[in-house]
């Protein structure tokens, strides 16, 4: 793709990749380091579900995030770390060193057994050693299984034995602003119900007593002292899985979702290169790369975002991506923007629940930094409600940066719709237009495609792009289930979106029995399950309603099998239960009890009424005739008023 400043240059590349789609990704993919070329470009099918891009290719996705760059950037820095303490000093971690780290690591997992194919499971802190851990696995051609750092022992272990992974890399601990949690304390929880786990290794990040199990446990620091520096990189097909994600869904346990290398690989240097306009600096004598700008994505490693866009898309691109690993409240609420001064950040990536969580503490803090060398804002994870995109804008961009609102999912890899920065193309609360190569489109409820602008539907997608899906770990039924059957013959997202009269896709967020707290990707069913184990919960139901600041918050509704003798005893109880079986993230702002729930005849849970009065829209509750027993919802109306 050739620069885009424009929009009609956007035009144009965008009616490329529809018309001849093929032509658009192969020069794209052409400027990869390949051990060997692919035999095709693509091959799909979206009813039996088969994608493949680039097959018959071979290569190594960590020889073209860091080898490739040894010969124009050796010393240029891939990652800068700003601890969660301020006062701890920076590390800046080039290219070169980098490599090494990588290629180390890569020989301590082969010296401890490790193999193509294996699954290995990352539960760290926000540190470069996990960047190095993910990179190292697909150097060897394992397949990293990045677990967040916030998820309790039980949610570890769903996502240790659903994908039988042999080795566990983890931390003695890590720093949460004036926490320390336990990481490898956890892990020990967890490793009790793992058996497929032979060995863990254990990076010393916070210093704190830990159980170390003789055989199985070894310490990071010590089996780096014993392997060589450097590592011939893993031959491994295009098709080849790089890693397993798990992300929740409206049914069931969070799934396990599939990359593959080569198309992963393309479209995550592509979408970060093109959304952010990264450009490196001109090189002052003209030779080799100019200095790299600064980009600095707050997500963390154990979702997506901190998949694409802080470790995979920045390095293939021979970016400095800055990591860090603490809280944006932490010494205080001025701490991103003191670390955007700190650093001269130019890119800045964050979510729309910590820009109105950091609005409501007030302008004071930004207001005392500059902020000066920020030319690009990002926003990812949900919908930017218009008052945070504002105050953003002025009192973060100080007018003059342009916002790229990044749609997308853990499913589709990187971003699908985005205003590239710098051509004046982000509206406020829109995510904008559709990347070139992204086909979106919008159907009603039966599938009709709506054509043209000014409609409302469901959105989904109608031809494949590089980094899509591939499969749900050991169960590919269910992926062509949950993505691929609502709508024969295209991947529906989940979510309901607007296109506006001039064009521009707003996503109205999900239409399934998914939530979104915080960013964070919660499915109903998970929490309700949760709940459930409590042994005074008889049945329980969970909503979504607007939050001012997580942008969701959970309702739950719970019936108990005898009357509580203190409720908010049992609330407590009910959280701590769900801190234990998911993790923090989880748990509900509010907890009803209640008698009974709205069902119908045949059993099935009204949730549009539970949405409406965890709203406070009680007025309107549309037609309750068809409910079984119409008085509950009276009960619960009650009930409800008084949480208020
Ligand atoms: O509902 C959409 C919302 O987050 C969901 C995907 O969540 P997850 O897989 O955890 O990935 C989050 C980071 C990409 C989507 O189905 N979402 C994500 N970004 C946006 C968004 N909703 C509105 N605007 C966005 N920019």
């Amino acid at each position: 793709m050739k620069t885009i400043s424009t929009f009609a240059e956007y035009q144009s590349e965008y009616k490329k990749s529809v018309e001849t789609p093929e032509l658009f990704w192969a020069e794209h993919a052409e400027t990869f380091t390949w051990k060997k070329k692919w035999d095709k470009v693509l091959d799909w099918n979206f009813v039996d579900l088969n994608i493949k891009w680039f097959d018959g290719g071979t290569l190594n996705i960590t020889e073209n995030c860091l080898d490739r760059h040894l010969e124009t950037q050796p010393n240029q820095t891939a990652i800068i770390f700003e601890a969660n303490d301020p006062n701890e000093p920076v590390r800046k971690i080039t290219y070169k060193e980098l490599h090494t780290e990588v290629c180390k690591f890569a020989n301590v997992l082969l010296s401890n057994g490790a193999k193509k194919g294996d699954r290995i499971c990352i539960y760290m802190p926000m540190v470069p050693e996990a960047a190095v851990a993910m990179l190292a696995c697909a150097r060897i051609g394992a397949i990293h299984n990045v677990v967040f750092g916030g998820f309790s022992a039980n949610s570890l272990v769903d996502r240790i034995n659903d994908s039988a992974v042999n080795i566990l890399i983890t931390s003695d601990g890590s720093f949460r602003g004036n926490k320390q949690i336990g990481l490898k304390e956890i892990a020990d929880e967890a490793l009790k119900l793992t058996p497929s786990v032979k060995t863990t290794i254990v990076l010393k990040r916070t210093g704190q007593t830990v159980n170390m199990l003789a055989g199985r446990d070894k310490w990071y620091h010590e089996e780096m002292q014993n392997v060589a520096a450097t590592h011939i990189a893993a031959e491994v097909n295009a098709e080849d899985e790089l890693f397993i994600l798990y992300t929740s869904g409206s049914t069931g346990k969070p799934k396990g979702v599939v990359h593959t290398t080569a198309g992963y690989m393309v479209f995550a240097e592509y979408s970060f290169r093109n959304v952010f306009q990264y450009r490196h600096k001109p090189s002052p004598n003209g030779e080799g790369m100019g200095e790299a700008p600064i980009f600095w994505c707050t997500a963390d490693v154990g979702w997506i975002t901190g998949h694409t866009y802080i470790v995979y898309g920045p390095l293939l691109a021979g970016a400095t991506t800055l990591m860090f690993e603490g809280i944006p409240t932490y010494p205080d609420a001025g701490r991103f923007w003191h670390a955007i001064d700190k650093h001269k950040v130019n890119i800045f990536y964050t979510a729309p629940t910590a820009i109105r969580s950091l609005m409501a503490m007030g302008d004071e803090f930004p207001a005392k930094y500059k902020m000066d060398s920020l030319q690009i804002l990002g926003s990812v994870g949900e919908p930017i409600n218009e008052e945070a995109w504002h105050w953003y804008h002025e009192k973060i961009g100080h007018g003059n940066c342009p916002i790229c609102d990044t749609y997308w999912q853990t499913e589709t890899g990187g971003f699908l719709i985005s205003p590239l920065a710098n051509i004046g193309k982000d509206k406020p609360a829109h995510a904008g237009f559709p990347l070139p190569g992204i086909q979106t489109i919008l159907v009603d409820s039966e599938g009709k495609v709506l054509e043209g602008n000014g409609v409302e539907g469901n959105l989904c997608i109608k031809f494949p792009w590089p980094s899509a899906i591939r499969t749900t770990y050991g169960d590919h039924e269910r992926c062509k289930q949950t993505y691929f059957s609502t709508y024969k013959g295209l991947y529906f997202t989940g979510d309901g979106a607007k296109r506006d009269t001039d064009g521009y896709y707003r996503i109205l967020g999900r239409v399934d029995d998914v939530m979104n707290v915080s960013g964070h990707r919660i499915g109903t069913a998970e929490v309700e399950n949760a709940i459930n184990e409590h042994p005074a919960v008889v049945e329980s139901a969970v909503v979504g309603y607007p939050h001012d600041i997580k942008g969701q918050g959970i309702y739950a509704y719970v019936i108990c099998d005898k009357a509580i003798a203190d409720e908010n005893e049992t609330r407590k109880e009910i959280l701590a239960v769900i801190t234990k079986v998911i993790g923090p993230i989880a748990k509900p702002d509010k907890i009803q009890f209640v008698k009974g729930l709205p069902k119908t005849r045949s059993g099935k849970i009204m949730r549009r009424i539970l949405r409406k009065i965890a709203e406070g829209e009680v007025s309107n509750l549309g037609d309750t005739s068809t409910l079984l027993d119409p008085a509950v919802v009276e009960d619960i109306k009650i009930g409800a008023e008084k949480l208020r």
